[in-house]
């Protein structure tokens, strides 16, 4: 049965039993603890705990899920993938226990003709949490499994959470015997391998607190209803339903597998043993490839872009290691391209159920095979640096590279730590990966509180959600820039506090405000907060405004005169001025979104924006930066545009019609069932989007385009003045070239060639400056070569030359002072120069010493410790900095005493 078809037969069995069907998520899911979706009831999560009231008892749906904790696991079980489906269903305080488990029982078991998965009720398994008799009641009773196959287990496996505060409940699971071929007898607890779980049954009832991930975390209370929460592994029932052996084998991933095999004349399966823990590590590399090209694609196409930090460090590291897996298994894939090949395999794999990965291929294309081609200049660069670094290992004699080194590689070169310790490896050194480690985990630890801190300043969310059990605060922003209200609360520090006074900041929520929260790329709004009739008036200054759980906005205020309290009225009075401002920068967002997308066509589309009054960018998929004509042409676009003066309106309507209509949502956004539309001038502009806008496009002003640039694989940043802003830029550009044009004293058209000219003749000036000093550097050599003497059979020239003669007339004066010296004798030079107290010094030894087992690296090593510096090279030439001027000659002196000593 094809994966597509177990999806779909889930989903007709669960609205036979009255569920509706809700879409799965994003997989980049707005949730300050996740990194991406992992589980079905994420996006259900406010239901569960009685935050939002559902629209719906029953729901069901297949969600994409990512998970990487495991990561160095795929391929070497027959469990781990990074990305999987999960088809869930769930009841919202409706049905529990007895109805969940039947429901799963029944569409398990029931005949493939019939609709069901026909799967063999005789070798199903379940597990239940100990205490739980009455999930053993009902498997006996209702399904009729005999006590031998009921087993029960412990928290760690058994009992629920997302392993974060949140919903979690004890659980019960489903598991089918595939025989002895895959292990040994005796349930799951036994062998996870032959017993394979494939359905998960939580009865969501509890609260978790925070600590440890799966088991002795504080369970803080009851739900207010009982729930059902269940997750069934797609690619685990596929896995059963075909008869393969594992994830990697089903039809939506064998296909990039055996393209993989093929190019890299491999034959997968060729010399495994019968399970996948003992397979060859060409299996497993197959297996890397088949599930990281797959997750890379689904994550490009939830508009995920490679980057250095959170999802997109993820995502870059998953395409990385798809490549280097390919490279690794050699074949085509030794000097060809990996990506173009095996990316498309995996779109036709899993367009059918995602159409959205053909239609949008151009783009993900782009993105995806940038970030291969980046990875390539990486390795040439990173191997250049890796080189330097074995090297001073070895000079050191160090056993190990330093945890530090490894960490700037990986950090910096996005050079992946396999590769840094394969590649030592070879070199005959290890990697201090311990090191490696804890700088990998202090730096995940900085990213954490930063994502936190960005999203809600505060890291607990108890207070916030306290506050919005009273109902959502109220937005009158659209409307009005001046709303009465109430304080509902205060928070300082995570803890709600009844008063504020003068000097303290702190957050406050008001039952209904003016104040725009930060959101889709638009800054919050500046304003005041007054509490009106006090006697000495309460004034409050907005500093920040943000939206940190669903229908809650918070203000961050500074108490700048008067007390503030719970319950006191309030007025929220957003700056007038801001406000404008702030719409034109929205709306000529929008502005220049349609026009790249007229100038440039339908893939160049958005993947982020940011605007504050008076200036906006907008990062857009595409690879190759704009030529001049083209940014012109965008911005003349944009321009004419607001001539038009096209109407701005605002449309509510339900997520499907707006898809409908082609309207353009930004990947990743979870959107709520009815959505605000934004129209410019109809169709030209249609997006949807929660900012404020002008009325009308002539009013954005103008708009000026200031630059463009790169902000990673096939992605581009525009940015552009609007309004006031605008004029004030172009006259500033006008400013500058009058004053240009006085300077050279051509009229503004010549600048460019007047220009040019200058700067060719300053180069050819420059170069010839160069050889004179050269030359005269060099005629020092005569007299310095005459005053060489001789130290333990060398012929030595020791010299503190003039200061201020660069390192490399340096050498080349080195090189010429040791050729004037006979040839047949060893010989070497050592010359020192100063530049701001600061010495430069080089070595030189002719072949005749090279031959000798004298050596320049040497000389200058010893010169170097001898001045507190630095220095290294070859046998022939060597450098070094550092020293002061004044000790050159006792470092000499440490030179000759080695020779001596060396002789000796
Ligand atoms: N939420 C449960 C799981 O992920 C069903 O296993």
């Amino acid at each position: 049965m094809k994966t597509a078809e177990v999806r779909q037969r889930f989903v007709d069995h669960f609205v036979r039993h009255g569920h509706e069907v809700v879409p799965g998520a994003p997989l980049p899911f707005d949730d300050p603890n996740l990194l991406f979706i992992n589980a079905g009831m994420v996006q259900f999560v406010p239901y569960f705990t009685g935050q939002l009231e559902p629209p719906w008892s029953r729901a069901t749906s297949v969600q994409k899920c990512v998970r990487t904790q495991d990561i160095e696991e795929v391929g070497k079980t027959t469990r781990h993938g990074t990305f999987f489906q999960m088809n869930g269903n769930f009841s919202f305080g409706d049905y529990f226990k007895e109805e969940a488990i039947a429901m799963a029982w029944e569409l398990a078991t029931k005949p493939i003709g019939e609709g069901g998965y026909g799967l063999d009720g005789e070798r199903i398994w379940a597990t239940v949490y100990l205490d739980d008799d009455e999930a053993i009641d009902i498997w006996r009773r209702v399904v009729g499994l005999p006590s031998e196959r009921i087993v029960r287990r412990g928290m760690a496996d058994n009992f629920w959470s997302m392993t974060v505060p949140g919903p979690c409940g004890p659980c019960s699971e489903l598991y089918y015997d595939r025989g002895a071929a895959y292990g040994t007898e005796g349930g799951p607890a036994v062998d996870e391998d032959r017993y394979m779980e494939f359905w998960n049954l939580v009865f969501m009832q509890n609260e978790r607190g925070a600590g440890p991930a799966k088991e002795g975390y504080e369970i803080l209370g009851e739900l207010p209803r009982k729930n059902i929460d269940t997750g069934m592994g797609l690619e685990r029932m596929a896995t059963l339903l075909q008869g393969v052996d594992n994830l990697y084998e089903i039809d939506e991933t064998r296909p990039v597998l055996d393209r993989a095999a093929q190019l890299a004349g491999k034959r997968y399966g060729g010399e495994s043993g019968p399970s996948a823990a003992e397979s060859a590590p060409d299996d497993v590399r197959l297996r890397v490839i088949a599930d990281h090209v797959r997750t890379g694609l689904m994550l490009v196409a939830d508009g995920v872009t490679p980057s250095n930090e959170g999802r997109g460090y993820v995502l870059r590291r998953i395409l990385r290691r798809a490549v280097r897996s390919a490279r690794m298994l050699g074949g085509e894939f030794t000097d060809g391209s990996v990506l173009p090949q095996l990316l498309p395999v995996a779109r036709d794999a899993m367009a059918p159920s995602y159409p959205e990965l053909a239609t949008d291929y151009d783009r993900i294309a782009m993105i995806a095979y940038g970030e291969e081609d980046a990875f390539r200049r990486t390795l040439a660069s990173g191997t250049t640096i890796l080189d330097v670094a074995v090297r001073e290992a070895q000079q050191d004699k160090r056993p190990a590279l330093s945890g530090e080194r490894a960490f700037t590689l990986h950090d910096t070169y996005g050079f992946p730590i396999d590769l840094t310790i394969e590649m030592a490896a070879e070199a005959g050194l290890s990697v201090d990966q311990e090191e490696f480690r804890r700088l990998m985990a202090e730096q995940r630890q900085r990213a954490k509180a930063d994502a936190r801190s960005k999203k809600s300043g505060v890291a607990s969310t108890a207070a916030y959600r306290e506050l919005r059990e009273h109902g959502p605060t109220i937005f009158t922003g659209y409307e009005t820039l001046e709303t009465e209200s109430r304080v509902r609360g205060i928070i300082r520090k995570d803890e709600l506090i009844e008063v504020a006074g003068p000097g303290e900041t702190v957050e406050v929520v008001l039952d209904a405000t003016s104040f725009y929260a930060e959101s889709g790329g638009q800054i919050a709004d500046e304003g005041t907060i007054v509490v009106p009739g006090s006697g000495s008036e309460t004034r409050l200054r907005v500093l920040d405004v943000q939206r940190p759980i669903k229908g809650l906005i918070v203000h961050r205020v500074h108490v700048e005169s008067g007390e503030l309290r719970t319950g006191s009225e309030a007025v929220a009075q957003v700056d007038p001025e801001w406000r404008l401002s702030a719409r034109q920068a929205h709306s000529g967002t929008h502005v220049v979104h349609a026009a790249l997308r007229e100038v440039l066509g339908p893939s160049a589309l958005q993947s982020g924006s940011y605007n504050k009054p008076g200036y906006l960018r907008l990062d857009f998929a595409w690879s190759k930066s704009l030529d001049e004509r083209t940014r012109t042409d965008i911005e003349e676009t944009a321009n004419r545009a607001l001539r038009r003066d096209l109407p701005v309106a605002v449309r509510y309507m339900p997520l499907s019609q707006a898809r409908e209509e082609g309207a353009l949502a930004l990947f990743g956004e979870t959107y709520d069932a009815e959505v605000r539309v934004v129209e410019i001038g109809g169709a030209w502009s249609r997006e949807l989007c929660g900012g404020t806008h002008v009325s009308h496009s002539s009013q954005v002003g103008a708009l000026a385009v200031t630059g463009e640039s790169s902000v990673g694989a096939g992605v581009r940043r525009i940015e552009a003045y609007v309004g006031l802003d605008a004029i004030k830029f172009l006259a500033n550009e006008r400013a500058l070239v009058s004053a240009l044009s006085d300077l050279v004293k051509v009229p503004p058209a010549e600048l460019p060639d007047r220009i040019e000219s200058m700067i060719t003749r300053l180069r050819n000036a420059e170069r010839e400056l160069d050889r004179l000093r050269a030359g005269q550097v060099l005629q020092q050599a005569g007299p310095l070569a005459q005053r060489a003497s001789d130290v333990a059979g060398v012929q030595l020239v020791t010299e503190l030359v003039p200061a201020g003669v660069a390192v490399n007339d340096l050498r080349a004066l080195a090189v010429n002072v040791r050729d004037r010296l006979e040839k047949s004798r060893p010989a070497a030079v050592l010359l020192a120069s100063a530049a701001d107290d600061r010495l430069s010094f080089v070595a030189t030894v002719n072949p005749a010493g090279v031959a000798a087992g004298r050596s320049a690296g040497d000389l200058v090593k010893v010169l170097a410790q001898a001045l507190g510096a630095r220095g290294g090279g070859k046998a022939d030439v060597a450098q070094g900095a550092g020293g002061k001027p004044a000790d050159a000659q006792a470092g000499f002196d440490a030179v000759r005493q080695a020779l001596l000593g060396a002789a000796s």
